[in-house]
């Protein structure tokens, strides 16, 4: 299996590239952040309470997302990889993701990092805010809340997948097709290694 974490702030291109990737390796796309919102939609207990956790810029904690990726995978099973876009999100989501990829015989093959400057992130999430609907895109001190929470929770994952040889990082700033590129050498090299 090829299991690819995209990873990177909000804001930094993560689903964009995910589904460029998707169709060139044939992935299947674990969003986090579009499983939580359809919870949401559809009114499901779970997406109730992460409701107030996304409105707020916040993070659902760790069990509740561990959960619903734990039987999203386990509904796609047979597939030939999987591309885990804003997942994981805290240290403890790593270590579980680790233990459930173990449990398929598997683990994760290269965690692709994208390096964008703050600033650049604000204009394309109040950009995003205009069109996407998202509530969490339209306000500046809420896309703020969600940089703290990057920074505080998920930027040490950054350390965490060094530490296992895992991390690459590509400048997320440019023309998408480049940008996918890099991606693609990246992961062509993680393969033949
Ligand atoms: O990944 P995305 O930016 O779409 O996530 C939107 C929101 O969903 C986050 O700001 C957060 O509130 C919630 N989320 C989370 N934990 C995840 C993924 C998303 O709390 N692993
Ligand atoms: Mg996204």
């Amino acid at each position: 299996m090829l299991n690819l974490i995209i990873f990177g702030p909000p804001g930094a291109g993560k689903g964009t590239q995910s589904e460029k990737l998707i169709s060139k390796y044939g992935l299947v796309h674990i969003s986090t952040g579009d499983l939580l919102r359809a919870e949401r939609n559809a009114g499901t207990e779970l997406g109730n309470q992460a409701n107030d956790f996304i409105s707020r810029g916040e993070l659902v904690p760790d069990a509740v997302v561990i959960g619903m990726v734990r039987n999203y995978m386990i509904s796609k099973e047979g597939a030939n990889g999987f591309i885990f876009d804003g997942f994981p999100r805290t240290i403890p989501q790593a270590e579980a993701l680790d233990r459930m990829l173990e449990e398929f015989n598997t683990g994760i093959s290269v965690v692709l990092g994208l390096e964008v400057e703050e600033d650049e992130l604000v204009k394309r999430l109040m950009l995003r805010g205009q069109t996407s609907g998202r509530v969490d895109d339209q306000d500046e001190s809420t896309i703020r809340n969600r940089f703290q929470e990057y920074l505080n929770k998920t930027l040490p994952l950054q350390g965490f997948y060094t530490a296992q040889g895992k991390y690459q990082g590509v400048m997320g700033m440019g023309e998408i097709d480049t940008i996918f590129s890099q991606l693609c050498a990246k992961i062509d090299s993680a393969q033949a290694s």
